[in-house]
């Protein structure tokens, strides 16, 4: 991708990256990812994050042809996960003397991925300044979005806030890198939404922290490290807000694991009595939709019912891997409601019951519940109640 400019001294240098099948060798990119990176060309010069090692055979060059001649001054490392920090090592060699910037957690884990002169390293800590010539950077430390040593860069002259992971999105940027010349409800909010769940939502608490720290600061534009521009923050932020503080739709996730098709019966039976209430229903087969889908959209909605068939005494793998990722993710503020069909022990929904109590989820009490193959007689009254408490739960909800 080509260097493009975004005021008089700030350039995006960034990639796309449509090659790589996983985020982190896990997250599904149907729509690829961007490993975004600014530089910062003033009288002092800085980069503000890197990319992923092998992102961009251009990358140095794009540097380079920027500067014209002039050298590097700054690496501002807000974030040390290699997707940002890969190239450190390439940058250090083709500017030696060049000044890490980062924080005391930042050197830590330097330390551990990289070799680097110590006296190399320029420790910043919360609100510092570091003056380029016009342009001042302020420096605002915000711990766990998404590892310790997280901060956030400020460009103080022109109200840009380099926020890195946060406020990102998966997708890459096509045709343009910015918010306004994209159109945002084509997949750019929903592959936010996938990616927050997927990479954030564990930290959902400290970007409440974040976002309070950050709100007394006048932004004009939000520069992250991963997808959009946004030159309108207020919508970005607004996002990150809602998710963060759990808010969700009068929507329903429904989730199932099923062997042979009994367990499915149960989840249609049950979504197409939810939708006679005029609920929006999403219903996924776990062994069919990648999960980082499915936490998506549990994510967007209110309600969230699991369903397994029994397998070896426990719960289908399949669904036993929703749960982890749903008890690492700590979705809050949901209905959740379990149904489930065994052969002779009913282990399937003992075992989705014991993951909701020892993870301090609260389960509606009607459990659906049928042994053998699906008949709606069979499922009948549970059925119904399971319905009527969700929707009861949903219409009471504060
Ligand atoms: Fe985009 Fe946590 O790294």
């Amino acid at each position: 991708m080509r260097e493009i400019k975004i005021n008089e001294t700030t350039w995006y240098v960034g990639a796309n990256d449509r090659k790589t099948p996983l985020f982190e060798n896990n997250w599904p990119l149907p729509y690829g990812v961007s490993y975004n990176s600014y530089l910062i060309n003033d009288s002092k010069t800085a980069l503000i994050d890197g990319i992923e090692f092998g992102s961009d055979p251009d990358y140095l060059q794009k540097i380079k042809k920027i500067l014209n001649g002039k050298k590097l001054d700054y690496l501002v490392i807000n974030h040390m996960e290699p997707d940002h920090s890969g190239m450190i090592s390439s940058i250090a060699a083709e500017y030696p003397g060049i000044k890490i910037v980062g924080n005391n957690q930042t050197a830590r884990i330097l330390k551990l991925y990289y070799n680097y002169n110590e006296t190399d390293f320029h420790p910043v800590a919360d609100a510092d300044e570091l003056s380029l010539g016009n342009t001042t950077l302020k420096f605002y430390m915000v711990p766990w979005v998404h590892w310790p040593e997280t901060m956030v860069t400020y460009n103080v002259t022109d109200k840009i806030l380099f926020s890195c992971d946060a406020f990102g999105g998966f997708g890459t940027l096509d045709g343009s890198i910015y918010d306004t010349e994209n159109n945002l409800h084509e997949h750019y909010i929903s592959e936010m939404r996938r990616y927050y769940s997927n990479i954030v939502a564990k930290y959902s608490g400290m970007v409440q922290k974040a976002l309070a720290k950050l709100s007394g600061v006048e932004i004009k534009m939000i520069c992250p490290s991963h997808g959009l521009i946004w030159k309108n923050p207020a919508d970005v932020v607004g996002l990150y807000d809602r998710w963060s503080r759990h808010e969700a739709e009068n929507e329903i996730t429904i989730a199932y694991a099923s062997m042979y098709g009994n367990t499915e019966h149960i989840a249609d039976h049950i979504g197409s009595l939810l939708g006679e209430k005029g609920y929006r229903v999403h219903t996924y087969d776990v062994s069919k939709t990648h999960v980082s889908y499915i936490l998506s959209m549990i994510w967007k909605c209110k309600a969230v019912l699991l369903g397994t068939c029994a397998y070896n005494g426990f719960m289908h793998p399949m669904m036993e891997h929703l749960c982890n990722e749903i008890r690492i993710a700590q979705p809050k503020e949901k209905i959740f409601g379990i149904f489930g069909s065994s052969s002779w022990n009913g282990a399937g929904v003992k075992n989705l019951i014991k993951f909701m109590e020892e993870n301090n989820l609260q389960a509606l009490p009607a459990a659906a519940e049928l042994s053998g193959s699906f008949a709606p007689e069979k499922i009948g009254e549970s059925a119904v109640k399971l319905v009527e408490e969700v929707d009861k739960a949903i219409k009471s909800w504060k």
